[in-house]
């Protein structure tokens, strides 16, 4: 059964988030290995931190976010695949029509709303549920891609998801990922990562990924999504996509997976060894 394979981790209802519910275990954290361990340098349990990761679309942010959490034996939070779910919610409801979303209906609609991550022991993922349904793989289509910036240029969407990530990074522990997150959502975050690639690549990348999820996708229609996409997000009036002053620069055009994550790694145990030497 499908289920059993999943725990809870977050579970956000829009309309009643209870912070209780949120289950802090993070997934990986049994499976943190002996080097890394090694290198934190701590006799207690280190202090957690915030590491937020901004940047354009299809750079490659999720897979070191994901990457970086498990090492860290951190939760990953995608904050896009929440624009992503109510994006989706608002087209079954013909909330959008010839790609102009209803601000309306969709400020309205936040309400009927539950968003729910939970952690697939199976994949070593989280996987996003739409009130109660497995939407993973459906917010990731082009429809959804191509509706998502206007949605989530809607000030009292921001708003609202904006209010959940800031709850489920109150115990810190968390590598969040989106266009806002070290700017808005956590200015405060320990780590801010600004992440870059060039054009060609995105594209590339995001065309390989969506062609062996077996979607029928021409280079043309991605190029022209992420500029469109990159066009909105950089130049919306509710917290566009910038570069926070205290980010560092990960232009990953040319990095190996492994690569990408030293970097990152690096710099996220030089600031928790860093906290921890304060503390001691
Ligand atoms: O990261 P992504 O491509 O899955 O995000 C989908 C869209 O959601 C993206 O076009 C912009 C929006 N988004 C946002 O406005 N703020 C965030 N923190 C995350 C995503």
């Amino acid at each position: 059964m499908e289920s059993r394979c999943y725990s809870q981790v977050f579970n956000l209802t829009l309309n009643n988030f209870d912070n209780n519910n949120v289950n802090r275990i993070a997934p990986s954290s049994r499976k943190r290995n002996l080097s890394l361990q090694k290198r934190i340098k701590s006799n207690t349990m280190p202090d957690k931190i915030i590491i937020a990761i901004d940047g354009y679309s299809s750079c490659g942010k999720s897979t070191v976010a994901k990457d970086l959490a498990r090492k860290l034996g951190y939760a990953y939070i995608d904050s896009g695949a929440m624009y992503r779910s109510v994006t989706l919610f608002a087209l079954r409801n013909n909330w959008i029509v010839d790609g102009k979303p209803d601000r309306e209906k969709i400020i309205n609609g936040l309400g009927q709303i539950s968003i729910t991550f939970r952690f697939n022991k199976e994949t070593g993922q989280n996987t996003t549920f739409l009130n109660g349904e497995n939407v993973e793989e459906r917010i990731r289509g082009l429809d959804v891609s191509n509706n998502v910036s206007p949605v989530s240029a809607i000030k009292e969407v921001r708003q609202a998801m904006v209010k959940l990530q800031r709850q489920i990074g109150k115990k810190k522990g968390i590598v969040m990922d989106g266009r806002d997150i070290g700017t808005v959502v956590f200015p405060h975050a320990e780590l801010k990562i600004f992440m870059t690639a060039s054009p060609e690549i995105r594209a590339k990348r995001r065309y390989d990924e969506l062609v062996a999820k077996g979607q029928q996708v021409s280079m043309e229609e991605i190029i022209a999504n992420i500029n469109e996409r990159d066009y909105i997000d950089q130049n919306r009036q509710e917290s566009p996509l910038r570069q926070a002053e205290d980010a560092i620069v990960l232009d990953n055009s040319n990095f190996t997976l492994e690569g990408q994550l030293e970097w990152a790694l690096k710099r996220a145990l030089e600031i928790i060894n860093r906290k921890n030497e304060g503390r001691n």
